[in-house]
């Protein structure tokens, strides 16, 4: 197993934690501390410390997806999303809710990647933007667009080498308070964090000395 992924077995589930994706949101910690027990020393995950059903609201709400699952009471595994979703956080990460193909990764359904340029786990977020203080609304202009033919299916994102985020699939891209930026099949969203037109590229990064593989 890789570095920093944490696989414990309950009886009706396995929870899967990767410290490398972790955004540090805390909805797991206050959710249930019971079930992810902060601060514990040993073992801190306890799958069975609440129902299979309960672990996957978790997981689910889960924005970064360092929290997956392995159900294994015969009930369904967690499905892509009916609508494929980016949320734009404000004055953090890009919010992803689709069946994801990121940069040669294993397929993923929730990833939270950075828009700052300053995380150290690129095209994660690491919680720098907190840090280093980036500044940057949730509540971008709304773009005119139709609806889609479709609205989930596989979305493809390839980090463009010091560039932006380039996206294939069908996706909507939602303010912070879930208001419709745009419906789209492809877009470039700025990663460098100097775009004056976020969440979209401006070419900016091309001047600004952004580096990033
Ligand atoms: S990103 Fe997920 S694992 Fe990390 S604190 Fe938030 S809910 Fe917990
Ligand atoms: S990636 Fe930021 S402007 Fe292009």
């Amino acid at each position: 197993m890789s570095k920093g992924i944490e696989e414990v077995v309950g009886s009706a589930v396995t929870i899967r934690f990767d410290a490398s994706k972790c955004i540090h949101s805390r909805g797991c910690v206050l959710g249930r501390p019971d079930v992810f027990v902060p601060n514990a020393k040993g073992e801190w995950i306890h799958p069975d410390a609440a129902s299979a059903d309960e672990v996957a609201e978790l997981a689910h709400n889960c924005p970064s997806g360092a929290i997956t699952y392995l159900r294994r009471d015969g009930k369904p595994q967690e499905a892509p999303p009916v609508v494929n979703l980016v949320r734009v956080r404000e004055n953090g990460p890009l919010a992803f809710h689709a069946e994801l193909a990121i940069d040669g990764q294993d397929a993923m359904l929730r990833a939270t990647l950075c828009r700052c340029g300053r995380s150290a786990s690129k095209p994660f977020c690491d919680g720098s933007h907190a840090a280093d203080g980036f500044a940057a609304t949730g509540e971008p202009p709304t773009s005119e667009s139709t609806p889609l033919a479709s609205r989930n299916g596989a979305v493809t994102i390839t980090p463009a080498k010091d560039g932006p985020l380039l996206i294939a699939g069908n996706l909507e891209i939602v303010s912070g308070t879930g208001r419709t930026i745009l419906r789209c099949t492809k877009a470039a969203l700025c990663r460098c964090g100097s775009s004056a037109n976020k969440p979209f590229c401006d070419g900016t990064h091309k001047t600004n000395g952004f580096r990033a593989p």
